[in-house]
């Protein structure tokens, strides 16, 4: 039997206590199912910064490059804060360094209300029930990446510049991801831009209609000013099925969002790369949450945002949706049975919902 080759890079904060918590689900769901992975670990972000002066080494990214799957942590804090503020942004992030090199452009984040958290969100419990979206978030172009960046001083005054770049086919290919993945739910994508005031706002809007209309006729798609989202977004949560933003819109968006699923330490995520000749992605796996430096070491981090992460990598690298479904059962299960963390309003220690995940599954 071949294995799955896991490259674990903790990162830094709660980063490498959640993706430890999540490595155990995965341990427990592959054992039971007979699949062998590997797992190697290595340093990301801050915690890569102190020990080798670099946010993530060249070998580190060779190795991402080669392995079936990265699970991600997170990266940020203080070690970070030492990192030159005017690098590009893949030598000052890791992350971005990942996600730019492996092309990983179709950013998942799916967000839905769980049953044992119906009443712990700031919306009415009968508005929140039964929200399931997906936000698509394009990740490797966009504001984040344009040029020119930076900042300088003219005549005297201190200017900083970003650029929000998008070519068509940038937006093509994670418009078809996003329809695809509308196709497979329940038929309903949402595509969100600034149309009105930005040039790369209109051509989004063109290339996604263009894309739906020849391609997916089937799928409902409706277009939305973002901000105009984002007010429906509050009003009724579980109007959404999936949406899909710009690098920008997408990073809002998801957080925004967050507070259906009771917390942001909930949000699995997968960043997927063009399919190979035999349709294999390149794909990294992450909490949508950063490294929570106000909790880091205290044992207060909820695991479930890198387990649902190990979900989705059992979903799209091993084509086994079969154990997704089963963790996040568990995970409904478990929030159920010991009433959630902290953030979400329990009083549960994370060991304590992680061990009642493990039970489920075993
Ligand atoms: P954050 O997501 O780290 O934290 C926001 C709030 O949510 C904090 O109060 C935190 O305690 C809470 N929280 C987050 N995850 C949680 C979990 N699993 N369990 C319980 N509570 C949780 O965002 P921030 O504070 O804005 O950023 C902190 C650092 O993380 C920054 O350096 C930022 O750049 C970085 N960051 C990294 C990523 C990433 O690696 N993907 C994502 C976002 C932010
Ligand atoms: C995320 C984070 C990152 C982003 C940062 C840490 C670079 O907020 O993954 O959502 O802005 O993309
Ligand atoms: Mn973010």
């Amino acid at each position: 039997m071949t294995a799955w080759t896991v490259l674990v890079l903790g990162g830094d904060g709660i980063g490498p206590e959640v993706t430890e918590a999540a490595l155990e689900v995965l341990g427990v769901v592959a054992a039971s199912a007979n699949i062998a992975v590997e797992i190697e670990h290595d340093l990301a972000g801050g915690a890569c910064f102190t020990a080798h002066g670099v946010v993530l080494r060249d070998d580190t990214l060779q190795r991402a490059r080669d392995v079936d799957a990265v699970l991600f942590g997170a990266e940020g804090g203080p070690e970070w804060d030492a990192v030159p503020s005017d690098l590009d942004p893949e030598q000052r992030s890791g992350l971005s360094h990942l996600r730019r090199d492996l092309d990983l452009y179709a950013n998942l984040r799916p967000i839905r209300n769980w049953r044992g958290l119906v009443d712990r969100t700031p919306f009415k419990p009968e508005l929140v029930a039964g929200a399931d979206m997906v936000v698509v978030r394009e990740l490797t172009s966009g504001v984040y990446f344009g040029t020119p960046r930076g900042t300088s001083t003219v005549d005297g005054r201190e200017q900083a510049i970003d650029t929000q770049f998008y070519t068509a086919d940038e937006i093509d290919r994670v418009a078809r991801d996003a329809l695809s993945l509308a196709r497979s739910r329940r038929g309903k994508l949402t595509s969100i831009d600034k149309s009105n005031v930005m040039e790369t706002g209109a051509l989004w809007r063109r290339r996604v209609s263009v894309i739906a209309e020849k391609e997916y006729g089937d799928v409902d798609v409706e277009h939305l000013l973002a901000d105009a989202f984002l007010c429906a977004l509050v009003q009724q949560p579980a109007r959404f099925d999936v949406v899909l933003g710009d690098n920008l819109f997408g990073d809002l968006v998801s957080d925004a969002a967050a507070p259906i699923a009771g917390s942001l330490g909930m949000l699995p995520s997968a960043s997927l790369g063009p399919p190979d000749a035999n349709g294999r992605r390149r794909a990294l796996y992450e909490p949508v949450h950063g490294s929570a430096p106000d909790i880091a070491g205290k044992g207060l981090a909820n695991p479930c945002g890198a387990v649902l992460s190990v979900a989705m990598m059992t979903e799209w690298t091993f084509t086994r949706p079969d154990l997704a479904r089963r963790i996040e059962q568990a995970v409904d299960v478990a929030l159920v049975e010991t009433g959630g963390t902290t953030d979400l309003g329990g009083s549960a220690r994370p060991a304590e919902l992680l061990n009642a995940i493990l039970a489920r599954l075993a």
